[in-house]
């Protein structure tokens, strides 16, 4: 399609319609096609809605058939809708919510995951997913932790890439979607943690640690970016020319789509940045926001603004353009459908193979944080098994479950009887898992029985998956007073009990830690979350997963985050509340579990990191090496990290920054090298000189299976 000169036949309307998107309830009619009442309450128009260039969160193999066949009908010059939605851990077959992909730091299984994703998606009629979601988060009292993979800028941008390389495979092979990187930028740094707040952080921290996961994302290929819906430094991302035109645009040369979060190009009347609709569409539009998402400010007041001269023609068309391009690329105006396939749908949805793919990285996500006794793994041929918690019976999925559905998920309890088929399962639930809960005794008692009958208990504890997500911040993010007695009860009943926590962000688990003898981190694995639970209770699979986000002792310590600067007044060595020192009176500086930790049923002996060469010299590389030794006589994966921190710089630097990750299989016994290259590149940070450089200096490497390693080697960059 000559998509230039199909613009040039389009009126106005039909331009501002191709940069709109309304969701079902705005866009469908009655039966005698009429508005319904969102569409009118947006005082859309009859011709307005048939011009409409995209559909927000509507997917199905024939309904997008049906709807594209009735639009294109409908639009004077037949252009094809859009649509998008979030996908953003699985369409149906929902694989673990993105913080527990986190946890696999393995960017290769997110990869074959988001292509799962694409195909799920694509034969359902979609084109683009909101997705990936790389905001940078510190806060755990922020509900959106769930969606991100975490708190590390680099951790961020492989998983970033990762995901773009699964949805969009280029855009070139079957079921391939675009991908939507979001929410640019910052959104992940709202004020205590509340979700829309307000975000003021340096250009230097934007740079350094917020903005390049989204760049991975451009740099990947990635077909549209949203804009987040808080301020950065007093503009609204969505009308801010820095960020969109002169970073983004500019610098970052993308020159793809652009759309708002939902309603955030009028929200920035309420953020006090705009006087009316009419100023929201201009400084929406003038910052190089393409596409608005739910609201009418263009469709409505760009003409009058073209008018006026406050917007020109041209970057109207610049917009329409991209949306066009990206219909063209996706051959929509050959084929309209693209892969929507019923056919294909119900062979390729939720198959088998999909469902498998999903329980292995469940797997790999599980993250075990104690295991005193060799408490895990249970054993699998216990003739009463008792399975406790608020949760047993509870089908959570996890935030966004695209087409999925709690139906199809697999309880725990449905999961611990299909493994253990002979065994009895005793259930309570000990509680009923509610923010703030109280202890009930009864309960527990109930709990205590079933215990006390087992050979071996699975206690089932954190937060319900609706406790996380948008617009589900909490100030308190300590297991609550219930689950704690209860945990208290069940491991003084029965020693053989392993605590699992269900979670979408870091939860502080002091008093549990205190009680029980083993814990691990299972996040909400999605469908198969019964059967993840059952393979990693019962020992059918080793714990591999490392926390993507540091775990705090105490909410007061929040936001904690492993690359921290140190003070003029360091305290993290004795890391006892010493006063005038950086420390607080009643609590320690350190995390409960640190960033990247997570043991395995293998014991793994990291050697001291020795170097090649030292000095480094620019344009050279050195190499850092470790002997990873498994001395246990379990086989296991371990994930092998590499930190840098710069001594000292133009601007002080944090106290490490993971520069490098690998994983290794080893056999009971075995041992290996594991080698890091090192160059200027990952020296970079943005300097004094406001630019991406390394500095001359001193440098320390630290190699180790999570963030708190005290050992390290040294060189010189020259
Ligand atoms: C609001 C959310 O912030 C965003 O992540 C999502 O993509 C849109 N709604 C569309 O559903």
């Amino acid at each position: 399609m000559d998509i230039k000169k199909l613009l040039s036949q389009m009126s106005l309307t039909e331009k501002l319609g191709e940069l709109s998107q309304y969701n079902m309830g705005v866009l469908s009619t009655t039966e005698t096609g009429d508005l319904t009442g969102p569409a009118n309450d947006l005082k859309l128009t009859k011709e307005e809605l048939a011009v409409v260039g995209s559909v927000l969160g509507y997917s199905s193999a024939e309904g997008t058939k049906k709807m594209q066949d009735e639009h294109i009908k409908n639009h004077p010059h037949g252009i094809p809708l859009l649509f998008m939605q979030d996908i953003i851990h699985g369409y149906r077959t929902n694989y673990p919510i993105p913080l527990g992909m986190g946890a696999t730091f393995d960017p290769n299984l997110m990869e074959e995951c988001a292509r799962m994703s694409a195909k799920e998606a694509a034969v359902n009629g979609l084109h683009v997913t909101f997705n990936p979601m790389v905001d940078l988060a510190r806060d755990a009292r922020w509900g959106r932790c769930m969606e991100t993979t975490g708190e590390d800028p680099y951790l961020n941008s492989l998983m970033s890439a990762a995901q773009v390389r699964g949805y969009q495979s280029d855009m070139n092979k079957e079921y391939s979607i675009a991908a939507c990187v979001k929410h640019y930028a910052a959104y992940g740094a709202a004020e205590a943690g509340r979700d829309y707040n307000t975000v003021d952080v340096s250009e230097r921290s934007l740079r350094d640690y917020y903005l390049p996961a989204y760049k991975a994302a451009v740099d990947a290929g990635v077909e549209m970016v949203m804009s987040s819906f808080n301020l950065v430094n007093g503009v609204p991302s969505t009308g801010n020319k820095w960020l969109l035109d002169d970073v983004l645009r500019k610098e970052w040369g993308f020159d793809k789509i652009l759309i708002s979060d939902y309603n955030a190009v009028y929200e920035m009347y309420d953020h006090g940045y705009a006087k009316d609709a009419k100023d929201c569409a201009e400084k929406a539009i003038n910052a190089g926001m393409d596409i608005e998402m739910m609201t009418t400010c263009y469709l409505k007041e760009i003409p009058a603004l073209i008018e006026e001269g406050k917007v020109s023609m041209e970057t109207v068309d610049k917009a329409v353009l991209r949306v066009l391009d990206l219909k063209n690329r996706l051959g929509l105006f050959e084929n309209p459908y693209y892969y929507a396939d019923k056919e294909k749908a119900d062979k390729i949805v939720f198959c088998d193979e999909h469902r498998a793919l999903a329980r292995l990285a469940g797997e790999k996500s599980c993250v075990l944080l104690k295991n005193d006794n060799n408490v895990l793994p249970l054993n699998e041929h216990s003739k009463t098994v008792a399975l406790i918690g608020p949760f047993i019976e509870e089908p959570m999925i996890g935030g966004w479950p695209g087409a999925g559905s709690r139906n199809e998920v697999v309880t725990p309890l449905t999961g611990v009887k299909n493994l253990l088929k002979d065994a009895k399962i005793l259930t309570a639930k000990g509680c009923n898992g509610t923010l703030k809960e109280q202890p009930d005794y009864k309960m527990i008692k109930q709990a205590v029985k079933c215990a006390k009958k087992a050979e071996s208990v699975v206690l089932v504890l954190g937060e319900h998956d609706l406790m996380a997500g948008e617009g589900k911040s909490k100030t308190d993010i300590n297991i609550t007073p219930a689950q704690v007695e209860l945990c208290k009860a069940v491991c003084k009943a029965n020693k053989n009990t392993a605590v699992f926590i269900y979670t979408g962000r870091p939860l502080v688990l002091s008093e549990i830690n205190d009680i029980a003898p083993a814990i691990a981190i299972i996040w909400q694995p999605g469908t198969e979350n019964g059967n993840v639970l059952a393979n990693m209770a019962f020992g059918k699979a080793n714990f591999s997963g490392k926390l993507p986000m540091t775990f705090p002792r105490a909410v007061g310590q929040v936001p904690i985050y492993y690359n921290f600067y140190t003070t003029g007044r360091p305290n993290h060595e004795h890391d006892l509340p010493i006063a005038y020192r950086s420390a607080y009176q009643d609590e320690r500086n350190s995390p409960l579990y640190p960033f990247g930790y997570g043991l395995s049923y293998a014991k793994f002996e990291i050697s001291d990191p020795v170097l090649s060469s030292n000095p480094l010299k620019r344009g050279e590389t050195l190499t850092a090496s470790v002997v990873v030794k498994n001395v246990s006589d379990v086989d296991g994966e371990e994930t092998v990290q590499l930190y840098i921190k710069d001594c000292y710089a133009s601007l002080a630097r944090p106290i490490k920054e993971l520069k490098g990750f690998k994983k290794v299989n080893l056999k009971a016994g075995e041992e290996t090298t594991i080698c890091f290259e090192i160059s200027e590149k990952q020296l970079e940070f943005f300097t004094a000189n406001n630019v991406f450089e390394a500095e001359n200096g001193d440098f320390k490497v630290f190699i180790s299976n999570n963030s708190n390693v005290k050992t390290f080697a040294t060189f010189k960059l020259i």
